[in-house]
């Protein structure tokens, strides 16, 4: 008999964005005519950009050929890109990370799933909540938590709310965790992390030897450049955190896959016994265990990100995703709702009107505007009573998605 892995059953229902995807069907299949706009999954909607393509068509080319065709690549990513990485994304920051501590991968939403693999069953997890889903369902998979109570907090989780009183970037708790998981730029809420934030992060991690997993995905959207884009721009959070960028939001990459995850080698865990084991060493051995790298065309398209013109390119991407958001805010504010984030970040977190909880208002938003959210209580128990709107689709759906809500919603 084959038993099952029982702690699935603990998962409240199934995954947030296809129970979306199931309940937007059934409403188009009982409206035909109604013209949708999605502003659910944080998907792109632009096409690569030149400099991408062309990257892409070349090294397409190199492997149609004999004499440059390329097999399995090197475990943690080749060297042209590991290289990019760490003088595009890290040296102007003022932070030195080695090619061996960079792990060229798939997606983050892979790593951000995977990482706590490498840690025991017993640690206790942190996160921020409302939350992205991934970091929550990956460890109720492993076994780490007891059951979900009727509120939708799962027992063995520390959760921390991020409301609208602390600008939804709680403090770090006077409790201690083993792991904590950060996303800033915030997914779901749209929130950033300022540097004293962050910094007192790093300090309550050192004080209680926990890790911090930080979620830099969004990075990109980052508007102001005082604030900190990554987590080893922060004194000693090479001892205590590691670090997820990805190429799907900064440079259209959702369909490709691209990302990485940094580990310093100076990031350790302790054994039972308490003998200090380097985190870099166990995701390596992870890592060459269970994949096999990203494609070698994928990893020249992201080089070609981080060449001169794949930034200015992506860039302007970024800037009318942005340009979107700025609409959002502004438009559905002066509507009258309550609108979060969005400044720094492609999504907008706004207040449901009074008496609709989310779900509830993501069902009369699509039945009334025809318009795609995701319900703020799909991501945590303090996400009810909120609604995520992505920033990501064509400039005319999106100024037409404010008309429409404007116009189900006004009093
Ligand atoms: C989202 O909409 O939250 C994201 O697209 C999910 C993801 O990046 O996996």
């Amino acid at each position: 008999m084959a038993r099952i892995n029982e702690h699935y059953r603990k998962l409240s229902s199934g995954y947030l964005f296809p129970e979306i995807g199931r309940r937007v069907t059934a409403f188009a299949a009982a409206a035909p005519d109604a013209k949708i706009i999605r502003l659910g999954i944080g998907d792109v909607t632009l096409p690569l950009v030149p400099a991408v393509v062309d990257a892409l068509r070349r090294a397409s080319e190199e492997m149609g050929n004999p004499s440059s065709v390329h097999g399995y690549g090197p475990d943690q990513g080749y060297d042209f890109l590991l290289d990019a990485i760490r003088e595009r994304d890290y040296t102007p920051r003022g932070v030195e990370i080695d090619r061996d501590e960079i792990f060229v991968s798939d997606g983050s939403k892979q790593d951000s799933a995977n990482i706590q693999e490498i840690f025991g069953l017993d640690q206790c997890i942190l996160v921020t909540d409302p939350v992205y889903p991934v970091y929550v369902d990956t460890n109720v998979m492993a076994g780490r938590t007891g059951a979900i109570d009727e509120r939708g907090y799962y027992a063995g989780i520390l959760y921390l709310a991020a409301t609208e009183a602390n600008g939804f970037v709680p403090d770090p708790p006077a409790e201690r965790a083993d792991l904590a998981y950060l996303c800033s730029p915030n997914n779901p809420t749209g929130a950033v992390a300022t540097r004293e934030q962050l910094t007192r992060w790093v300090a309550w991690a050192r004080a209680n030897d926990a890790v911090l997993i930080f979620d830099a995905a969004y990075d990109a959207y980052i508007q102001d450049p005082a604030l900190p884009r990554s987590i080893y721009e922060i004194e000693g959070a090479r001892g205590c955190a590691v670090e997820m960028r990805s190429y799907s939001k900064r440079a259209g990459f959702t369909g490709l896959r691209c990302a990485y995850t940094v580990v310093p080698r100076e990031l350790t865990g302790a054994t039972a016994s308490g003998e200090r084991v380097a985190l870099r060493d166990l995701w390596a051995r992870r890592m060459s265990t269970k994949f096999n790298g990203v494609p070698y065309p994928v990893q020249r398209a992201a080089e070609a990100v981080h060449g001169p013109e794949g930034r200015k390119q992506t860039a302007d991407q970024v800037t009318y995703y942005m340009e979107n958001a700025r609409r959002l805010r502004a438009g559905l504010g002066a509507a009258g709702f309550r609108v979060f984030g969005g400044e720094h970040a492609p999504y907008i977190w706004m207040r449901t009107p009074a008496g609709l909880s989310s779900w509830g208002f993501f069902d009369a938003l699509l039945a009334r505007a025809h318009v795609v959210g995701t319900p703020g209580a799909g991501f945590g128990p303090s996400g009810e009573g909120y609604l995520r709107l992505s920033a990501f689709n064509d400039r005319a759906r999106v100024d037409e998605a404010i008309e429409r809500i404007r116009k189900a919603f006004e009093t």
